[in-house]
């Protein structure tokens, strides 16, 4: 399996059984997305915790924002993948924010736990084995989602100033070769739908594969946060690259040092991207509302940034403990049902409300001290 014709990055898989027999097609589902065109445009906040579990890690994936290139899902999977599952029109990069299991997978093991990016390239065969309670937030992308291109050098090695290293890359553990017979539906999203075949083998039948194509994990606490003497764009906190989209981590780190800096990011306005974070730990209560499994969205053409009182408390601030990811998108994002049940409806208000005086212990709390707004 490969990229780009016969150019781009390949794996080569030594199955037992032809990849291409098939016993039964089964149907095919269309993807429906209910959308939400908001009366107003808007600076929004969802709060997603509360969100009940629901379905499995494929089918209960909750599209919560979308465009050309990226889907936002939220995912509280409670029920086991009766079949396996490959994504045959895009990347996937899963975010685990609670939860451990196994990603198994055609290319062996993939164990994952909080924390972790789980990078799932088009074409992977693959079935979640969780463990426990599971939260994740998922990107899918019809485009590539990569290392970003600055990272590397012309070889693809990772720069020794990238703020990941390979070493923090896990790429399968155990390859598991099955030679059951039987019926195995495999779900194949494929042409905005999903498509069910049934084998009468099991379709891990790989002996074995090499090659630069397979799923991995990153954790995000295995991030090198950058910190400058003055402020450091979202670029600094980049970890993937899409097609139209990057997704950033920002990670507990030392704000910015220079004595005179202002250890907090600017009021800015993207004209040209739109801004999706989600919020992972740490103590966000001086961002007016904000709390663990909040989202927030600042669409392209209107300023956003530090709410009033926070520039200020954040002087003399030394480091932020917060944990978040933030995908930004460069064409507009569309909202689903879902965000609409989630939003507050109230957070565009939150700048021009009175801020009340720091509560007394407010110094030694470090929330509202941020690397993003
Ligand atoms: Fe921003």
């Amino acid at each position: 399996m490969g990229l780009e014709g016969f150019s781009g990055n390949e794996s080569i898989l030594y199955h037992l059984t032809s990849p291409c027999r098939v016993k039964e097609l089964g149907d095919f589902e269309p993807i429906k997305r209910d959308e939400w065109v908001p009366d107003a445009h808007a600076h929004r906040h969802m709060a997603t915790m509360g969100l009940e579990p629901e379905g499995d890690a494929i089918m209960g994936r909750r599209l919560l924002m979308w465009n050309q290139d990226v889907e936002i899902s939220l995912c509280r999977p409670d029920g086991e993948m009766d079949y396996f599952f490959r994504n045959g029109e895009g990347d996937e990069v899963i975010f685990v924010h609670e939860g451990n299991g196994t990603l198994e997978t055609i290319f062996g093991e993939v164990p994952y736990g909080e924390g972790d990016y789980v990078v799932i390239p088009r074409g992977t065969t693959y079935r979640f084995r969780a463990e426990g309670e599971q939260r994740y937030l998922v990107f899918e992308s019809s485009g590539l989602i990569e290392i970003p291109r600055r990272y590397r050098n012309e070889y693809g090695q990772l720069l020794e100033h990238a703020p990941f290293y390979h070493r923090d890359i896990h790429p399968p553990t155990e390859l598991h070769t099955h030679r059951d017979q039987g019926e195995f539906a495999v779900k194949v999203r494929i042409r905005d739908g999903y498509q069910t075949y049934v084998l009468d083998y099991h379709p891990f039948d790989v002996v074995g594969w090499d090659g630069y194509v397979y799923p991995w994990t990153f954790n995000i606490n295995d991030f090198e946060p950058i910190t400058g003497r003055i402020h450091m764009p979202p670029p600094s906190h980049q970890t993937f690259q899409g097609r139209n989209f990057v997704i950033c981590s920002f990670c507990p780190r030392k704000l910015d040092f220079d004595p005179e800096a202002i250890p907090i990011p600017y009021h800015h306005s993207n004209l040209n991207s739109e801004e999706m974070i989600y919020y992972v730990s740490g103590n966000f209560g001086s961002r007016r509302g904000i709390e663990v499994g909040s989202v927030t969205l600042h669409p392209s053409g209107i300023p956003h940034g530090p709410h009033p009182g926070l520039a200020e408390k954040s002087i003399g601030q030394t480091e932020t403990h917060e944990l978040a990811v933030m995908c930004d998108t460069f064409h507009p994002l569309r909202l689903t049902k879902l965000a609409k049940k989630l939003d507050d409806g109230k957070y565009w208000r939150s700048w021009s409300e009175d801020r009340t005086p720091a509560a007394a212990n407010a110094d030694e709390d470090p929330a509202g001290v941020t690397s993003h707004f």
